[in-house]
């Protein structure tokens, strides 16, 4: 039965993502013929500390951004690797890849090439068992059956790298608080961005373009504007800001900080002028959730910013924490943050996420696993965010397919399973 597991192959190809920008796909295959495929996304509002994306840098071919170079690496020293060898957990799997990268930031061979094998292995194992990919995560974890599904957080307006600096803050979110039926939820997510798209056209004369994960990006004249309009479009669909829609926003502050302070609709804040700030949106407007609401490096002030909103949201960390246990565990020492934003290809192994899971489980943080901003078709994250029981997921918009495959997934378990949306984590604090 052994060598059934052995594996047979391993290529990889360069495809593009939802940018038109390179990535890399990979396809496993076992002895026994079972093979699993898998695409990497790629991020544009990047933490510092992630892990290494290699990019080929040969500015005449895709402006420097090929990947041939993470591809050759797939196919040659880590096919030679693992040929004929029958790995038996995603553990060791993920421990022989960092030997052959040898660097913490996976610079040699590229953390993309590395999650590609990493995750090809985890999709295959699950087609040789013929169980669904969730489950095949969830025992990886040690977790039995899923009890719950993630909760949706859906990009309705977007800012910052991913609509050409419109509004100085990333994503205005929406997420449905009032009901734990999957396919409710997102009806009602549709209803809210359609009345939102229709919002725009009459304020801001907007035609139905979207930014780089299908939000609406119309020229807001201020950062209060686009919260009001969120709320106005949630009335418009008929539906309760607050009870049964609340918003989330990734202020991704690290990319409006200058290492002095933050530049924010024309005024130059403190650490803690941002805290008052954010506070002073949380008496006004229903936000659940704050992303980056400091910068990735300002771990002085993260602690007051949990203390000052911990009780009435999440304080959700993505580029302080990059999915990254030693940041994590400085995180979680210091009160910094109450939730974690999980993206596999911030640390570039499965085994190393499931390593950030653990410990932000261990302090009682919430999870929300998130998509990056150049995706593929594929569809593997749903998956990923069911298995390891998120809280809820970040995919951005109900626009534009790269996004709705994973949407479209998640009805998909929710219809197969019947199994309700995870509560609104009630640990925050
Ligand atoms: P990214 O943005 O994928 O461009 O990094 C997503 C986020 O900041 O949450
Ligand atoms: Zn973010």
């Amino acid at each position: 039965m052994a060598e059934m597991n052995a594996i047979a192959n391993v290529r990889a190809i360069e495809i593009l993502d939802s940018r038109g920008r390179p990535t890399v796909q990979t396809t496993l295959r076992l002895a026994s013929g079972a093979a699993g495929t898998v695409s990497v996304p790629s991020g544009a509002s990047t933490g510092a500390a992630e892990a290494h994306e290699l990019r080929d840098g040969d500015a005449g071919r895709y402006g420097g951004l090929g990947c041939l170079r993470a591809v050759a690496h797939v196919n040659g020293p880590l096919r030679d690797m693992l040929v004929t060898r029958t790995v038996t957990s995603q553990a060791d799997l993920d421990a022989m890849l960092n030997q052959a990268d040898g660097t913490a930031a996976k610079s040699n061979l590229g953390a993309n090439a590395i999650l590609s094998v990493s995750l090809a292995w985890a999709r295959t194992q699950s087609v040789a068992k013929g169980i669904p990919l969730y489950q095949q995560f969830a025992d990886e974890i040690g977790h039995g059956a899923p009890t719950h599904l993630p909760r949706p957080t859906v990009n309705l307006f977007s800012g910052g790298k991913h609509a050409g600096g419109q509004m100085a803050i990333q994503d205005v979110l929406i997420t449905p608080i009032g009901t734990d039926d999957a396919a409710v939820a997102m009806e009602q997510l549709v209803a809210v961005f359609n009345a939102a798209a229709r919002l725009c056209r009459e304020t801001y004369g907007m035609r139905l373009l979207v930014a780089d994960e299908g939000g609406l990006a119309p020229a807001f004249p201020s950062i209060e504007t686009a919260f009001d309009d969120a709320v106005r479009a949630i009335e418009m669909a008929g539906l309760r800001p607050g009870a049964d829609i609340a918003l989330c926003i990734d202020v991704a502050s690290s990319h409006f900080f200058d290492g002095v302070a933050y530049n924010l609709d024309g005024a130059a804040l403190t650490a803690a002028g941002m805290i008052d700030r954010i506070s002073g949106w949380l008496d006004r407007w229903p936000i659940v959730s704050v992303e980056d609401g400091l910068a990735e490096d300002d771990w002085e002030h993260w602690p007051a910013l949990r203390a000052a909103i911990g009780d009435r949201a999440l304080v959700l960390g993505d580029d302080l924490t990059t999915t990254n246990p030693a940041r994590i565990r400085r995180a979680i020492a210091s009160k910094a943050a109450n939730a974690l934003l999980l993206k596999v290809n911030q640390i570039g192994t499965l085994t190393e996420a499931a390593e950030a899971l653990r410990l932000v489980r261990e302090a009682r943080w919430a999870v929300n696993v998130s998509a990056r901003s150049g995706e593929t078709e594929d569809n593997w994250l749903t998956d990923l965010a069911t298995g390891w029981a998120g809280d809820q997921m970040k995919v951005g918009s109900v626009t534009r397919s790269e996004r709705l495959a994973k949407w479209n997934r998640l009805l998909v378990i929710a219809s197969e399973t019947g199994l309700p949306l995870a509560p609104w984590p009630s640990q925050a604090g």
